[in-house]
């Protein structure tokens, strides 16, 4: 069961019970290189796993920090379990499936977890959806005195996955976006009730501006409502969902592969995915050549004693990110800390995947289905690049396709 949030740069400890524990409490706006993981007692579970329940957070919740959090504050099982239905109720296991188109084209078995017709295309709804269960359940026990505005820095699948979590609660949300957003998604984000904060430039400011707006937002009491693990921990909650499920679904298919594929933007998918997934399967971080911080990030960090104390040296950002995976073009990884950990107890590594391949891979995925953007697909790059270099035996492999085609 968790029983907190453990800081990997400072060591900070927080309590589960504690509501609201989205970031280190050491961070501050000078200091934000923190970043909090969720600590398990490895206590033996009690509640068995119902391979019949369709809905990954009723399933799994005994390993899960909303659960922990609402028990420890006294909310019985029974009802956790109804407030998972109420608030995640849309969310089912995702299909994991023999890939046939994909298998033929890279000559081996592939894999893949179909995470395109999860809640609103893509997996991001996970993320979003565990950090509106903390919240639900603060408000039903009286720990949250009011509705604080979400708010979320995006113009794309995040964007979408939280406008639809929030409006399903009836909950304000802000979205941050850049000038050049499509008009078309912004009026999508509207129709589902979100706030579309457009931000300029302002001339001598640098970095992103929806960000910076973000980070102001929330510095005035707004939920950071977040896919990146060091602006909300609690995202990483309901994206280990992923990993549960493709373990299980594994068994189940009495698969055995030799390494599974994820895109990385800002790195908060890899990091749940493998903290759900487990270490005996190594974790292959995919990011395209116009745009690949995190891979130049790992190769500083390997000659550095705790490069988690050198963050802002080793984390730097690229410049002029480009590539047809749109979606993966965060210019930081913010997740990386995590990656690098669980990259080094799976015995994993990094694939920087020439863009080539990026349009490849988007080509063979769609050619079979299911419809899938260039950076739902970029994981296939990854393995595609693989293949090329000749590291990779007969043994099945692992994808993970998000993001339904718009
Ligand atoms: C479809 C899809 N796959 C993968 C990613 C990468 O996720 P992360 O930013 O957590 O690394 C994104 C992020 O936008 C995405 O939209
Ligand atoms: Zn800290």
């Amino acid at each position: 069961m968790v029983t907190g949030l453990r800081c990997v740069v400072c060591g900070e400890e927080i309590e589960i019970s504690r509501a609201c524990s989205w970031i280190c409490s050491q961070a501050t706006e000078s200091d934000p290189f923190h970043v909090l993981e969720f600590v398990d007692d490895s206590a033996l579970p009690s509640i068995p796993i119902d391979d019949d329940e369709p809905n990954p957070f009723v399933r799994y919740r005994e390993r899960m920090g909303w659960w922990a959090f609402a028990r420890s504050n006294g909310m019985s099982d029974a009802d956790a379990v109804a407030l998972a239905r109420s608030v995640a109720g849309q969310f089912g296991v995702t299909p994991f499936e023999l890939h046939d188109g994909v298998s033929e084209s890279l000559g081996r078995p592939v894999w893949a977890k179909n995470e395109t017709v999860g809640v609103s295309g893509s997996h991001k709804s996970r993320h979003l959806v565990g950090i509106m269960l903390h919240l639900i359940v603060a408000e039903t026990l009286g720990l949250l005195p009011q509705r604080a505005p979400l708010a979320i820095s995006s113009c794309g699948n995040a964007a979408l996955a939280a406008a639809e979590v929030a409006a399903s609660q009836s909950w304000p949300l802000e979205v941050f976006v850049p000038t050049w957003m499509d008009d078309a998604f912004g009026s999508g984000l509207d129709a589902h009730g979100a706030t579309v904060n457009r931000c300029e430039r302002a001339d001598g400011v640098s970095g992103d501006p929806a960000m910076l707006a973000f980070r102001d937002a929330v510095a005035s009491g707004s939920v950071p409502f977040s896919v990146q693990g060091p602006a909300n921990a609690w995202c990483l909650d309901g994206g280990r969902t992923i990993g549960w499920e493709i373990r299980d679904q594994l068994r189940k298919a009495g698969v055995s592969p030799q390494a599974i594929y994820v895109q990385v933007g800002g790195g908060a998918l890899a990091t749940s995915l493998a903290l759900g997934l487990g270490d005996d399967i190594p974790l292959v971080v995919v990011q395209a050549e116009g745009c690949a911080p995190l891979d130049r990030a790992l190769q500083l960090a390997a000659d550095v004693d705790a490069p988690e104390c050198h963050w802002s040296e080793i984390m730097t950002t690229w410049e002029a990110p480009a590539s047809l995976a749109d979606g993966i073009l965060d210019d930081e990884t913010y997740d990386w800390i995590s990656i690098s950990r669980a990259l080094r107890r799976s015995s994993g590594r990094s694939v920087v995947a020439p863009e080539l391949n990026i349009v490849r891979a988007h080509e063979i995925v769609n050619t079979f289905g299911p419809p899938t953007s260039a950076t739902g697909s970029a994981g296939v790059a990854g393995a595609i690049t693989e293949v090329e270099m000749g590291v990779l035996d007969d043994r099945p492999i692992v994808v993970l396709l998000s993001g339904a085609a718009r």
